[in-house]
């Protein structure tokens, strides 16, 4: 230990003139270059930690209360019309309505208010093919009935949902052709090679547009709800708006 310290101490010594010469190369003497920052250096014991990690608790807690109370005042239906276009085929609504099937996936989250209620019947559906609708968005329709178990609050709002259809993939994002859609002549091999994979040709033709964005985009539409057993008077229909259902950012983009 002696030994070792003497040693340094030389060493010291020597490099000290040394230094002087080539004193250009010496970093300058501030706290940065000279690492002496001032560190935080927390030392962790229990009887820090603790009274943190309570704190911290104690403060989240009636957040994530008011969270769960806030979901608990929403009411959700969920049907699920998938297998809807595999039923028999009805030629009109009458015929439809008389000839309606129980959904097979269909989910009521009812609020915590009316918990004990239950729909009176189970979702209903049926399909509806009618070839010589002059309107061709409607010559293929599925007729859902189902039961509100009570009175909904306003807002109500309607959804689709898509399962299995990963919109963010990478693959799915770089899915088409951007000489395409300019209007250039893209050739069969130009395509087959591109990132339309694996939409580009059929039957030695070029899909126009190609790739995967365009050709699965979701065009199901849907009509008002009908409200079929009113408490007076002829079914109603209830009014949706597409007024104020995206913010005023995300609108602007399109
Ligand atoms: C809807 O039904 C289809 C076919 O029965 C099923 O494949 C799909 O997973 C269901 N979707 C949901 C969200 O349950
Ligand atoms: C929706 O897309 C499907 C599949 O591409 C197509 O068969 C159908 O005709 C389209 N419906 C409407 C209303 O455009
Ligand atoms: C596009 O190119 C193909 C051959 O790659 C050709 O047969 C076709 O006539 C061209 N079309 C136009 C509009 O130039
Ligand atoms: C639903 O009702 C609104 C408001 O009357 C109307 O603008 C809209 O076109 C209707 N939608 C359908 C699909 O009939």
């Amino acid at each position: 230990m002696g030994l070792f310290s003497r040693k340094k101490n030389t060493d010291a010594a020597d490099a000290a003139p040394k230094k002087e010469k080539g004193s250009w190369k010496r970093p300058a003497n501030t706290a940065f270059k000279q690492q002496r920052l001032k560190a935080w250096q927390p030392i962790l014991t229990p009887k820090t930690v603790l009274p943190t990690l309570f704190i911290i608790g104690i403060l989240f807690a009636p957040i994530g209360g008011l969270l769960v109370w806030g979901s608990s005042l929403a009411t959700e239906i969920t049907v699920n019309y998938t297998d809807c276009d595999t039923l028999t085929p009805a030629a009109n609504v009458q015929d439809a309505r008389n000839n309606l099937v129980d959904v097979p996936h269909f989910n009521y989250r009812l609020r915590s208010s009316e918990s004990g209620k239950q729909p009176s019947q189970n979702p209903q559906y049926a399909f509806i093919q009618n070839n010589d609708n002059p309107d061709i968005t409607a010559r293929s329709q599925c007729v859902v009935q189902f039961d509100v178990p009570y009175d909904l609050d306003a807002s109500i709002l309607f959804y689709y949902k898509l399962t299995n259809f990963f919109q963010n993939h990478r693959r799915y994002v770089q899915s088409y052709d951007s000489d395409q859609l300019k209007g250039q002549n893209r050739s069969i091999h130009d395509l087959q090679n591109g990132n339309c994979k694996p939409v580009a040709t059929t039957n030695d033709r070029a899909i126009y547009p190609c790739g995967l964005i365009a050709n699965s985009l979701f065009n199901d539409t849907f009509s008002n709800l009908t409200l079929l057993n009113p408490s007076a008077g002829s079914p109603s229909t209830y009014d949706f708006t597409a007024n104020g259902i995206a913010w005023n950012g995300e609108r602007k983009k399109y």
